[in-house]
């Protein structure tokens, strides 16, 4: 099935082999001292376990060809998923803390970004995340940075630790951001509650919400969320993974469908959470008993919240229905 990819971290792609190959080529020393023991550390209790991984794991990028290869390595990987237009979050403040610059990740990327277009004509945006445990004086420097490479990134976004850093601590860069252009999303009700959810909406001005989960624990939320046709990014092995669901078969992902919402499946951060895309299509629908509609109607939905422009919306719902019709 042709898809979109639209909640994928591309540091979250970062398989063990390549974490260790380049600890290796850049002289990083790391807590792991061989693949499987970078494995046997993927036992996450809660979001916060598995955060304090991901950043260990991002220690080995520092040129810009490592950003290009592990970029270029999720798009040649989900390419043959069929995967034909990807919407990537990246979180530089987990670079540039490290003496990283800005423009070595930005470069990096968009190098491998421009070689799956040329090489499988796959379409992407980048999505500029705040790291939402740091102060938003700090988002305010990331921002300044993306103002400069505005033809680079498309939206921003906030990730990392969601308990305890609600939407309202952004609402001043996030002000900015949309007055500089910039288009926004934001994680919420993964773990935080459904408040951040509408404060997301209300305060941040958000067009999709990444994840959402939590927003079923309040109907009024998600009478509003339907009626104003807010899409949300949902990512099942991660869910599972981070134990914000306590099993794939009590999932709310069918409830989300019946409800009427527009919800799309992602991978976030695949290589940490067990599988790419089609894995968590897999998945899903087998712990779920997700019949042929549903899964065209996810499917479908990966389009129709896409940024994609609206000519090329039109273009890939339309393809997307030919294929649908075949099927
Ligand atoms: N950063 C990478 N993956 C994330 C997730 N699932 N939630 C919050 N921050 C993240
Ligand atoms: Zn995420």
């Amino acid at each position: 099935m042709p898809k979109a990819e639209l909640h994928l971290h591309i540091e979250g792609t970062l398989e063990p082999e390549m974490m260790m190959a380049l600890a290796k080529r850049n002289d990083v020393a790391l807590p792991y001292d061989s693949v499987d023991s970078v494995r046997a550390a993927y036992r996450f209790g809660s979001l916060q376990d598995f955060l304090d991984l991901y950043y260990i794991g991002m220690s080995v990028l520092l040129k810009r060809q490592d950003f290009f290869d592990l970029a270029f390595a999720y798009l040649e990987r989900v390419a043959a998923q069929n995967v034909t237009h990807a919407e990537i979050f990246f979180d530089p403040q987990g670079h540039t803390e490290r003496g990283v610059s800005f423009d070595t990740v930005l470069s990096g990327l968009t190098d491998a970004l421009d070689k799956a277009r040329r090489e499988f004509g796959m379409t992407s945006r980048l999505i500029m995340c705040f790291l939402r445990h740091l102060p938003e004086e700090q988002a305010f420097d990331t921002l300044a940075q993306a103002c400069r490479c505005k033809e680079h990134i498309f939206a921003i976004g906030l990730d990392s630790s969601e308990k305890g850093h609600p939407p309202s601590k952004f609402v001043r860069v996030f002000a900015e951001a949309a007055r500089q252009g910039f288009v926004a999303v934001a994680h919420a009700g993964e773990e935080g509650p459904p408040a951040y959810v509408r404060d997301a909406l209300d305060l941040l001005g958000v067009r999709r919400i990444d994840h959402g989960n939590r927003a079923m624990e309040d109907p009024a939320l998600v009478a509003r969320i339907v009626r104003e046709k807010i899409p949300l990014t949902v990512c099942p092995l991660s869910n599972q993974a981070l134990k914000a669901c306590p099993d794939l078969t009590v999932h709310p992902l069918k409830r989300m469908l019946a409800a009427g919402m527009v919800v799309t499946v992602n991978s976030d951060d695949p290589s940490y959470f067990g599988g790419y895309l089609n894995a968590n299509f897999v998945a899903i629908q087998e712990a779920l008993g997700l019949n042929r509609a549903e899964i065209a109607t996810l499917g479908r939905n990966s389009f129709l919240a896409s940024f994609l422009p609206d000519a090329d919306k039109a273009a890939a719902l339309a393809r997307f229905d030919a294929f649908q019709g075949k099927w």
